[in-house]
């Protein structure tokens, strides 16, 4: 079964995506899932991130998952990061950004993400994204991850967030003009420094950008991919700026931290990475279930995806006891391709309480 290939660059993995995985068709998990509206065979997506292309994306719908969501785009090409893109870290769960984690020789679940969100040509995803929703079977969905990027040239604050606004509002619209079922937007990327990468800190201005592209897509699915938010008080002021104008919440994308080598010395320039994989789930978990709490004293009925440290079925039924609708894995999935596989196998109860309440 083919991987995505540490060594090499993300073009590379881009330029040699596999052939769908050849798998008998997988029965719907018992339950009624739903991702944002749409009825779908299970609660188990991929995360932006592994499915680089409609070649990836129709690879891992095979695989056992139903949400697919297509790697982060723009509205402009733009390269990734320099390798190593995937550093195996040796940490336990990691609660709070800011620490200092060791670099590991081999991988132990979590790991440093380090791609600075590349962008195909526009021409190209969309043309892809076509590629993908033409040939996606039934009862999974497609969804676009797409981020704004700012024009660097423009200094004041105020017209500067406009230009965020309306280029994160093209991209998201271009996802739908290709077929895309939903969009997700990139509200959180602790590898990059401007903005663009930071939005869920800043509520005012997530409502705005999440509103811009809601008027450009009118009815369409619309989620926020989210970072770690610890407290209640901020988890209201980010539904309270953002909740009229989405469908759903996708958190937690990463913690980020800093990686030090077997010598002490920093990587990436001493900057902090995303840590993705099995050390996040506790606070992911926990992040869970205060959004779902503070949901219930809000006017607003949003989907919450899961994502984070997620490698088994008892991951899965932990996130969805918290309040996730749907959950999504990423590190688990490209370090075992077949997981979806073997996390489906055990899926045989119905696991949907919060959908059975309603
Ligand atoms: C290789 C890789 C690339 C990623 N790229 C993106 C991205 O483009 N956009 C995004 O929102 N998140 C991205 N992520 C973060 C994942 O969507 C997800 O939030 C994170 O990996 C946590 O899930 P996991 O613990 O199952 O890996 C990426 C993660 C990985 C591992």
């Amino acid at each position: 079964m083919q991987n995505y290939d540490l060594q090499r660059t993300w073009r590379w993995n881009l330029e040699n995506s596999p052939q769908p995985a050849v798998v008998a068709p997988q029965a719907p998990v018992p339950g009624n899932w739903i991702w944002c509206g749409l009825p779908v065979n299970s609660p188990l997506g991929i995360p932006a991130g592994p499915l680089l292309n409609s070649g990836w994306l129709l690879h891992y719908a095979n695989l056992g998952f139903d949400v697919l969501v297509y790697k982060t785009v723009r509205t402009s090409q733009r390269d990734c990061y320099s390798l190593p893109n995937l550093v195996p870290v040796n940490t336990d769960q990691l609660l709070t950004g800011g620490t200092v984690v060791p670099e590991s020789s081999t991988m132990h679940g979590s790991w440093a993400v380090s791609f600075g969100m590349p962008s195909q040509a526009p021409d190209n995803w969309r043309t892809d994204v076509e590629v993908a929703r033409n040939q996606l079977p039934a009862g999974k969905v497609l969804v676009v991850s797409v981020v704004g990027t700012q024009d660097e040239a423009i200094t004041d604050g105020h017209a500067s967030m406009e230009q965020l606004a309306d280029d994160f509002a093209r991209c998201a619209q271009w996802a739908m003009d290709s077929g895309a079922h939903g969009v997700e937007a990139n509200f959180s990327c602790p590898n990059v420094s401007t903005p663009d990468g930071q939005l869920f800190q800043q509520p005012a201005a997530a409502g705005l950008v999440a509103e811009r592209i809601r008027d450009r897509i009118g009815d369409a699915p619309l989620v926020l991919k989210i970072g770690r938010v610890a407290t209640t008080q901020e988890a209201a002021e980010l539904l309270q700026h953002a909740g009229p104008h989405i469908n759903g919440l996708a958190m937690t994308n990463s913690i980020a931290a800093k990686v030090a080598d077997s010598a002490g010395q920093l990587l990436f320039g001493g900057q902090a990475r995303g840590i993705c994989g099995d050390a996040t789930r506790t606070a992911s978990v926990t992040q869970i279930a205060m959004f779902r709490q503070a949901l219930s004293d809000s006017p607003h009925h949003l989907d919450l995806v899961g994502v984070g440290g997620i490698s088994t079925a008892e991951h899965v039924q932990l996130y969805l006891a918290a309040g996730a609708t749907s959950v999504a894995l990423a590190t688990a999935a490209m370090v075992d391709p077949n997981v979806g596989l073997i996390i489906r196998d055990r899926l045989k109860v119905d696991w949907s309480p919060h959908l059975k309440e309603e």
